[in-house]
């Protein structure tokens, strides 16, 4: 009886969600039929409230989506209580996948005065349950742009707690292995610290699923040596895990080309990197939308569906030549890697960076902090497990580029800094 039910279920939800499921070897994204996975995203954030709830909505902007050429979105705040299943199908049977933040407003890990403590695994674990189900489900962030100076840097280590808990958390329930990772600021004293301390210390349970970089470094008409992404791509060479962009498309300059778009998936970068994500999908005050759901209206106007100055509802327009330019560099990055059979991983984890003066604060490989634990002002080092020859080597050789790095730190962090806080801005107006 109780496996007749189970297996009832069970093809019930397979029935629903005929879309391959998502894992992470090696630095690459697989699908489960055994070929590589490249993120083509956008950043999907209508208003604070979740926006995988309205079907209606949801609809509209998926059928725009597929014109696009996306295969997924990254979504920064979800109702775990709400109901996703029609929006998350809408998505699936349009093969776009969602990568979605587990934080909420007031649990994120603050980066002067970083806890870690059973409220915000409540709440993390919270989103997992609900999102879990859907096979969609690329991927989790334990954060966004919790470090935004060098000198927050010390609290890595809560971000590689929340990491180490969620994952076991997810093993615990039995759930699949949903990669979990880290969205960053792109910070150029940190790098590439910031991203071999998430990766180090040789236990695999402890380090994050994946590294994403929120990079506004290329801003049109740039080019790949010019731009930056060169001395990040040196830093992303032989990474233990998958590394892409959580968010992209600076808007500085000329109108977008999207150029970066030939670089992260050509040859120089495609070997490394396994996408990027385009801030954002829908036009609001900081102009990075590449669709409206109708023109700027006075920014004190209220009404239906109005906030901000903006219409955040509707049939979406494809904005003029963003649109058009983004979907036709998608269309000409087809890259297909490497087959999962064909693929042997050589590095598990990298070396803990040393902590340097006024730039990287932690000190080697740390001692993670315990649930319930604050921060005391220094962590005690420990050892680190096997590290490979290759991954000391990879961190060897990507130690010191900060300088040679063109673009200001300041440039760096704008933007989707600049848009949280037009979001957190949104959020106190509507209190
Ligand atoms: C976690 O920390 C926050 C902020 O200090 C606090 O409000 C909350 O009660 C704490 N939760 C637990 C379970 O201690
Ligand atoms: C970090 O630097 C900023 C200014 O650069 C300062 O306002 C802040 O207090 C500093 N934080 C810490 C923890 O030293
Ligand atoms: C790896 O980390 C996990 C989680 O913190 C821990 O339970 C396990 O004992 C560690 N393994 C080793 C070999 O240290």
């Amino acid at each position: 009886m109780k496996v007749s039910w189970l297996s009832a279920v069970l093809v019930g939800a397979a029935a629903t969600n005929a879309i391959d499921t998502i894992s992470a070897v090696g630095n690459k994204f697989f699908t489960s039929s055994g070929t590589q996975f490249f993120v083509k995203g956008v950043a999907y954030q209508l208003t604070p409230a979740d926006p995988l709830v309205d079907a209606t909505q949801c609809a509209l902007d998926v059928d725009l989506m597929k014109t696009l050429g996306t295969n997924a979105i990254r979504v920064y705040h979800v109702d775990p209580k709400a109901n996703h299943d029609k929006c998350m199908s809408t998505l699936a049977d349009a093969g776009i996948y969602t990568l979605i933040d587990l934080d909420t407003f007031d649990t994120y890990i603050l980066p002067n005065d970083p806890w870690w403590n059973q409220t915000q695994h409540d709440r993390y674990s919270e989103v997992m349950d609900a999102f879990i189900k859907y096979d969609n489900v690329l991927g989790f962030f334990v954060g966004n742009e919790i470090i935004a100076r060098a000198n927050e840097s010390q609290v890595a280590p809560y971000i590689k707690t929340a990491a180490r808990d969620m994952k076991s958390y997810r093993d615990a329930k039995g759930y699949r292995q949903v990669p979990i990772g880290y969205s960053a600021a792109d910070i150029a004293e940190l790098r590439p610290m910031l991203q071999d301390y998430l990766t180090c210390g040789g236990n695999s349970s402890e380090i994050i699923d994946f590294f994403a970089l929120n990079s506004y470094e290329w801003c049109d008409p740039s080019t790949y040596a010019t731009s930056g992404y060169a001395v990040l791509q040196e830093q992303a060479k032989n990474f233990p895990v998958p590394i892409f962009f959580s968010e992209t498309g600076c808007n500085v300059g000329g109108p977008r080309v999207f150029d970066d778009q030939a670089a992260i998936f050509g040859p120089e970068m495609v070997n490394d990197w396994s996408g990027s994500i385009i801030y954002e999908w829908i036009e609001e005050a900081n102009e990075y939308g590449i669709i409206s759901y109708g023109p700027k209206v006075d920014p004190t106007a209220t009404g239906s569906n109005i906030e901000g100055g903006f219409t955040r509802a509707g049939k979406p327009t494809a904005i003029s030549p963003d649109f058009d330019n983004l979907k036709s560099q998608w269309a000409k990055a087809t890259p297909t890697g490497v087959a999962k059979a064909n693929f042997k991983p050589s590095v598990s984890t990298r070396a803990c960076p040393a902590a340097t003066s006024g730039g990287w604060l932690v000190d080697g490989n740390v001692a993670l902090p315990t649930l319930g634990e604050t921060f005391s002002g220094t962590y005690t080092t420990v050892p680190s497990a096997t590290v490979t020859e290759s991954a000391t080597a990879a961190s060897g050789t990507s130690s010191s580029t900060s300088s040679t790095n063109p673009a200001p730190p300041t440039k760096e962090i704008a933007g989707m800094g600049a848009g949280l806080v037009g979001v957190m801005l949104f959020f106190t107006f509507w209190l």
